[in-house]
C-alpha cells in the first residue's frame, strides 16, 4: 500500500511524533489533517528534541510537510514555531511547506473564550489546552470562520470580522473577560497575511498530483481516537475527528487514498486533561509509571495521569479508528515490574461490559476487570528484534495483539529513533 495513515489508540500522547518519524524516513509528503496547535510531538533526532505542534513531523527529516484543511491555525503560533525550529537548524521554506488555503484560522479570541469558559466549568471543566481549538471548529461548522485564503482578500476580512466579533465578543462580555477591537485584530491579521500567505495553496491538487507520480504519503493523526468528538469520552475530547476516516476529508483525498492505518498505543495507559479513565492509578505504580515515563505534556507541562493497558479501550479504537496495525510504545517503562495488569471489560453497577459506554454517568460508574500477568526482570529498552526482548514482553505484547484484535505492526522500546522492532513495513502491507 502506498500511503500509510497513523492515528493515536488511546488519550494521546501515544509516542506518535517517533513513529511518524521513523515512517517519515519511508514517505514523500508528511500531512495533517485535523487538530492545530494541541498537538505535542516530541522527536528526537541524535543530540537534538524536536518539540513540534502544528508542523507536519516530516520536516525533520527534510521531506515535503503539509497541513491540510481540516487542521485548525493560529498564524502567530505558526510562524513563531517555524522561528523555533529554524534556530534549531530545519529548514522550512515555501518548498518544504504548504498549507491549504481553505484551513480554517484561530485567532485570539477562541483562546480566550476557550480559557474563559474553562474557568466557567470550574470543577467540571474539560482541561483543554486553552489555545482556541474547539471554538475555531465552532466557527467553522457555524459558517463564519476566517480562513487562510481570506488573508488574501482584505474587504473580506473586514466583512468577516464584523460577524465574528459580534459573536465572540457577546461571549466573552458575557463571561466577564475583555473584548476584542476590530481594527486592532484586522489590523495584525493583514500583517501577518503575507508571511501565511506564501505556503497557502489547494493542497488537494498538490496531493492529487503526488499521487498520480506514485509518491508515498504518511497521514500524521493529532490527539487520538477515545478525544475524537464522536467516537470518544464526550465531553471529555478533542473539537475533532481524530479517528482514520478524517485523512481523507482533512487532506482533500478519497477515502481509498489514506491507505493502511497504523494506531499507537503505549504499553500502558496515560491521559491529560479531565474525564474518565477506569484503568487509572493512584498508587506508587502509577506514580512509577509517570517518572520513569516522563509523562508531561509536549506541549502544556501538564502532569499525565497514569495507569494499566486498557485492552478494552484500545480494542474499541481499533474498531472505530479503523486501525489495522497497532504500535506499541514505551514498552521498556514496565521493565522490572513483577506483575502487570491488562484491563479487559469494565463492571458498570454489577454488569460487565466489554466497551466503554457513551453515557458519562457510565463512563464514570466503570471499574476495570483486569487480567494479570507476570512482569519480567531483564531490560527491554534499546531491542531491535524480538530476540533483544525478555520471554515474558514478548508474552505481554502477544496478549495485548489477541486482546486488541489487531496485529502489532512496530514495537518502540527508546526515545531513539532507531530502537524499534518492526514486525512489518506499514508501508508494504
Ligand atoms: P483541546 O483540544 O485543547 O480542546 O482539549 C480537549 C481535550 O483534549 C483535553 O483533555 C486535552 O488535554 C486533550 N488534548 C488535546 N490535544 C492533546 C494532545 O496532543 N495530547 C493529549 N491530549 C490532548
Amino acid at each position: 500500500m502506498a500511503n500509510v495513515a497513523v492515528i493515536g489508540a488511546q488519550w494521546g500522547d501515544e509516542g506518535k511524533g517517533k513513529v511518524v518519524d521513523w515512517l517519515a524516513s519511508r514517505a514523500d509528503v508528511v500531512v495533517r489533517y485535523q487538530g492545530g496547535h494541541n498537538a505535542g510531538h516530541t522527536l528526537v533526532v541524535g543530540t537534538e528534541t524536536y518539540k513540534l505542534a502544528l508542523l507536519p513531523s516530516g520536516l525533520v527529516r527534510g521531506k515535503l510537510g503539509v497541513i491540510g484543511n481540516g487542521v485548525v491555525i493560529d498564524p502567530e503560533a505558526l510562524l513563531a514555531e517555524i522561528a523555533r525550529v529554524r534556530a534549531q537548524g530545519l529548514i522550512v521554506t515555501p518548498e518544504t511547506l504548504r498549507i491549504a488555503d481553505n484551513a480554517v484560522l484561530i485567532l485570539p479570541m477562541h483562546g480566550a473564550l476557550d480559557r474563559a469558559r474553562e474557568e466557567a466549568r470550574g470543577d467540571r471543566k474539560i482541561g483543554t489546552t486553552g489555545r482556541g481549538i474547539g471554538p475555531a471548529y465552532e466557527d467553522k461548522v457555524a459558517r463564519r470562520a476566517i480562513r487562510v485564503c481570506d488573508l488574501a482578500e482584505p474587504e473580506t476580512l473586514d466583512t468577516k470580522l464584523d460577524e465574528l466579533l459580534r459573536h465572540h465578543n457577546t461571549l466573552l462580555a458575557s463571561l466577564g473577560s475583555p473584548i476584542f477591537d476590530k481594527q486592532t485584530v484586522l489590523a495584525r491579521l493583514l500583517e501577518l497575511a503575507p508571511l501565511v500567505l506564501q505556503y497557502a495553496e489547494p493542497v488537494w491538487e498538490r496531493l492529487d498530483t503526488l499521487r498520480k507520480e506514485g509518491k508515498r504519503i504518511l497521514f500524521e493523526g493529532a490527539q487520538a481516537v477515545m478525544l475524537d468528538v464522536d467516537h470518544g469520552t464526550y465531553p471529555y475530547v478533542t473539537s475533532s475527528n481524530t479517528v482514520a476516516a478524517t485523512a481523507a476529508s482533512g487532506a482533500g483525498v478519497g477515502p481509498h487514498a489514506v491507505g493502511f492505518v497504523l494506531g499507537i498505543a503505549k504499553a500502558y495507559t496515560t491521559r491529560v486533561g479531565s474525564g474518565p479513565f477506569p484503568s487509572e492509578l493512584h498508587d506508587d505504580i502509577g506514580k512509577l509509571l509517570g517518572e520513569r515515563g516522563q509523562e508531561f505534556g509536549t506541549n502544556t507541562g501538564r502532569p499525565r495521569r497514569c495507569g494499566w493497558f486498557d485492552a478494552c479501550m484500545v480494542r474499541q479504537a481499533v474498531k472505530v479508528g479503523g486501525i489495522q496495525g497497532l504500535v506499541l510504545t514505551k514498552l521498556d517503562i514496565l521493565d522490572g515490574l513483577p506483575e502487570l495488569r491488562i484491563c479487559t471489560g469494565y463492571r458498570i453497577n454489577g454488569t460487565v461490559v466489554h466497551h466503554l459506554p457513551a453515557a458519562p454517568g457510565a463512563q464514570a460508574a466503570a471499574e476495570p476487570n483486569y487480567e494479570i500477568m507476570e512482569g519480567w526482570s531483564g531490560s527491554s529498552r534499546g531491542a531491535r528484534s524480538w530476540a533483544d526482548l525478555p520471554a515474558q514482553a514478548i508474552k505481554y505484547v502477544r496478549r495485548i495483539e489477541e486482546l486488541v484484535e489487531a496485529p502489532v505492526t512496530l514495537v518502540s522500546t527508546s526515545p531513539e529513533r532507531d530502537d524499534t522492532i518492526m514486525v512489518r513495513d506499514p508501508f508494504e502491507d
